[in-house]
């Protein structure tokens, strides 16, 4: 055939740069070089040298073009074929017989056409993404050099078109997360992501959803890492303020001095450094819910003012005496036993009435261990997106078992740290939560002394026995029960709990 070059470039050219979306491109380009080459499909297949595998990515043959995702794994005898076949670029491979050529044949034949010939290049346009064009026709002895000279003029503008393809193929597969990962956000912002609401946290996802229409001011309880914002933010997501500002406040990050000014405003020279008037958080919040975290640091003169916020609703900015009015619904949390501090004066009596009157307390983490595999899960996947892991890994399921007989002292806090540890330390494979992952945090046993004072005899036993019932979360019989680790008979330990006035009960409740 004779054949206009120019012409030839210049119409496969516009043909194969003609679409940025990849199918259409390959269409496009399969249709036109049909009428110079002999041609029955074509590929774009991406190349992972590392772990020996290739992925084809879009195919074009006489039916049409479609994006696919096939992986082809090569035996290890052929991966090192990869690294020493010949990808120059512009150097198009005439393969007129698979059976001469390993990589050929394993990719032909993974794709279903083990008799073909094919023409091989690589289109090395990104240094860290390695792609090849395959282009087969049936049968042996296919291609000439004149063949492969028409493709090697079309090896810039076929690597060019391929390779803006792939880039929009990736620009749209991140808007999509990005879609799904708002869609996820706000879900969770809704209470919907709440792992364990229909179970370990299923009573406490009862009084949120009793309390939530409400306007009075509610207290969550629980040790440190439980989610208490995370209940917060439910609260006020699924309250009728979820349309007006949601204000959080840690108490215990704001400096003493600045705390009633940040909280209810100042007035111009109210103080030195007032320069000018300032709102606080309570009539920002207005019309929507502050979140007052780590009610239990917040210094007395601000309590009194708080009180008359829940009383009124209404506060004086410091050094202002007009009366601004507010409308705010008040969420507190804390770790701390407020009772305690009522009793020690530290925290206010009255507001401690006020705030408990709808007292949520969210049960620790070794109270709920069934929520433990849905919880690695959740934070397996959210971590893995914010890592940009390709692909979420593996647990190997004997370790769900060991996550589930740990303490978790941190509660979910420490365990999606104890996640995200292990992905950062991950290389592939199941993922099995080895000893590294968690904190290696030895507590050194300084049980006989106490506040200078040696100890007897009786109350080191005493400590002995309740730090180990901590630990099988008050189970004394059998495998695994305290009786067994103190190494003593399950009732001869009873007998020394009664002498020694340890209760017990099957979960120990920590303070
Ligand atoms: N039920 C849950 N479902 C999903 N994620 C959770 C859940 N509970 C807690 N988390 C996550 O665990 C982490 C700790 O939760 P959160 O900050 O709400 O705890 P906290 O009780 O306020 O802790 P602290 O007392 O330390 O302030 C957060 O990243 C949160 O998203
Ligand atoms: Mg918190």
């Amino acid at each position: 055939m004779n054949i206009n070059e120019q012409d030839f470039f210049h119409q496969a050219t516009l043909r194969i740069c003609g679409s940025l979306e990849i199918d259409k491109a390959l269409l496009h380009s399969f249709e036109y070089l049909k009428n110079f080459i002999p041609l029955d499909e074509m590929w774009l297949v991406l190349i992972d040298k590392d772990i020996g595998k290739l992925r084809a990515v879009a195919g074009a043959d006489h039916n049409g073009a479609r994006k696919m995702d096939k992986i082809i794994y090569l035996p290890w005898t052929i991966r090192n074929e990869l690294g020493k076949h010949d990808f120059t670029p512009k150097k198009v491979n005439i393969i007129n017989r698979t059976e001469d050529n390993p990589l050929a044949l394993n990719l032909l034949n993974s794709l279903g056409y083990p008799d073909s010939s094919s023409l091989v290049f690589s289109l090395s346009t990104d240094s860290n993404r390695l792609s090849i064009f395959v282009m087969r026709a049936t049968g042996k002895d296919r291609f000439s050099d004149s063949h492969a000279r028409l493709v090697t003029m079309l090896h810039d503008p076929i690597a060019i078109a391929m390779s803006n393809a792939l880039r929009h193929e990736e620009l749209l597969k991140l808007k999509e997360d990005d879609n799904k990962y708002l869609v996820q956000e706000l879900r969770q912002l809704a209470g919907e992501e709440i792992v364990g609401a229909e179970s370990g946290l299923k009573n406490v996802m009862d009084m949120v959803h009793q309390v939530a229409p409400r306007d009075n001011p509610v207290i969550l309880l629980g040790e440190t890492g439980v989610g208490k914002e995370v209940i917060a933010n439910a609260i006020h997501y699924t309250s009728h303020r979820k349309d007006g500002p949601f204000i959080k406040v840690n108490s215990g990050a704001i400096p003493e001095g600045l705390i009633d000014s940040e909280l209810f405003g100042h007035e111009r020279g109210a103080f030195t450094g007032a320069v000018t008037q300032k709102r606080g958080r309570f009539e920002r919040a207005n019309g929507g819910t502050i979140f007052l975290d780590e009610i239990g640091d917040l210094p007395l003169q601000a309590q009194s003012r708080l009180l008359r916020v829940i009383q009124q609703k209404e506060l004086e900015r410091v050094g202002g005496s007009e009366t601004i009015k507010v409308d705010v619904r008040i969420i507190a949390a804390t770790h701390r036993s407020l009772e305690k501090m009522v009793a020690k004066n530290t925290f206010r009596e009255d507001l401690w009435y006020r705030l408990s009157i709808f007292p949520i307390i969210i049960p620790p983490l070794r109270q709920r261990i069934s929520d433990i595999p849905a919880l690695i899960d959740h934070f397996l996947k959210r971590k893995s997106r914010e890592l940009n892991f390709r692909t979420i890994p593996q647990i190997d399921p004997g370790a769900i078992d060991r996550l589930m007989d740990y303490p978790w002292k941190g509660n979910v806090r420490e365990l999606e740290n104890m996640v995200e540890r292990a992905l950062i330390q991950y290389s592939g494979g199941i993922l099995s939560f080895d000893r590294f992952n968690f904190f290696q945090i030895e507590e050194t046993p300084v049980i006989s002394k106490s506040a200078g004072k040696t100890l007897t005899l009786d109350e080191v036993d005493a400590i002995h026995i309740q730090s180990v019932l901590k630990e099988t979360r008050g189970k004394i019989n059998g495998v695994g029960g305290a009786a067994e680790i103190l190494g003593l008979h399950p009732s001869t330990l009873r007998f020394r709990m009664d002498r020694l006035g340890i209760r017990y009960g099957k979960i120990i409740r920590t303070t």
